[in-house]
């Protein structure tokens, strides 16, 4: 931990990742209502971090619906059936004997196709495989520091195409899908509908520009051929999941984290076959990208 952030926070204390984004938060009790200068330095953190864990944080599904509400309204969760008696809580749940490609094996930044995307995704450790089941972040605001002024000046006036289809359309993975998956997965016409969003996003906090796209939700470039926009988004998505945009999250249980939709995308990695793997999901209501 450095002096400057033993400084900067009064009432937590945040440890920077090594990854250049991501922190962990100790000194925090979110089980209890926060304090409002407890609220306003995670917020702060967060804004400053991205990603942030929560150690040793034993939620009941009550405390976690009330610290999801620390940092924003509900988000909507579409194609996932809720946990019974708690509609803005998701158990991500994969059983010993499942097969299926484990849930969020994909870059994606959450329900992106939604006209306002959630902020804020939580995720809330409560069994944790002995091996596998990392979660893998990039910062999306780094990969766009990184681009040449051309690049950026390029991209600027884009506007991307998002839709839930590959995932969760007529025709997408989980309409095809043999195996067994414990998730209950709602495939919907719904999910083939499309919504465009500047390519680029401003931080309505940070002010920092991010990109904001994915290769699990974006389906191409208003105004542009199909072989125009893969062109460009096959290079974005290569270039913002390089090593040097990449936070690895090591799980334990009890661990809650908290990542920011508006600036980072996310692939939860497999290699757990065999062991139980569950976590409970909340998200934050977000804005219309800008
Ligand atoms: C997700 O929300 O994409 C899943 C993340 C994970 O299970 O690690």
């Amino acid at each position: 931990m450095s002096n400057l952030d033993l400084k900067d926070y009064e009432t937590i204390r945040v440890t920077p990742e090594a990854s250049g984004f991501g922190a962990v938060v100790e000194g925090i009790d979110l089980s209890r209502p926060l304090a409002e200068p407890v609220r306003q330095e995670m917020l702060r953190a967060w804004a400053e971090h991205a990603v942030l864990s929560f150690p040793r944080q034993a939620l009941s599904l009550e405390a976690l619906e009330a610290a999801t509400l620390q940092f924003g309204p509900f988000g909507a969760d579409p194609f996932i059936k809720p946990m019974d008696g708690h509609p803005n809580v998701l158990e991500l749940r994969r059983e010993p004997d499942e097969k299926a490609t484990n849930f969020g094996a994909g870059w994606h930044s959450d329900w992106s196709f939604q006209p306002e995307p959630p902020a804020a995704t939580l995720l809330h450790a409560q069994v944790v495989p002995p091996v596998g089941g990392d979660t893998l972040f990039a910062d999306c605001a780094a990969a766009y520091d990184a681009l040449s002024p051309v690049m950026k000046d390029l991209l600027a006036p884009l506007r991307a195409v998002h839709s839930a289809s590959r995932a969760y359309g007529t025709q997408g993975v989980f309409a095809r899908e043999t195996e067994k998956r414990t998730m209950q997965i709602v495939v919907s016409p719904e999910a083939d509908k499309t919504h465009a969003h500047p390519l680029v996003r401003t931080h309505p906090v940070s002010g920092r520009k991010a990109l904001f796209v994915s290769p699990v939700y974006t389906v191409g470039i208003e105004g542009m051929t199909p072989e125009e926009s893969q062109a460009i988004l096959g290079f974005l998505f290569k270039h913002m999941t390089q090593d040097a945009f990449i936070f690895r999250h090591r799980w334990a249980k009890d661990t809650l984290l908290i990542w920011d939709n508006r600036r980072t995308v996310h692939f939860a990695e497999g290699g757990y076959d065999g062991h139980l793997r569950v976590m409970h999901r909340t998200t934050v209501a977000g804005e219309v990208p800008v």
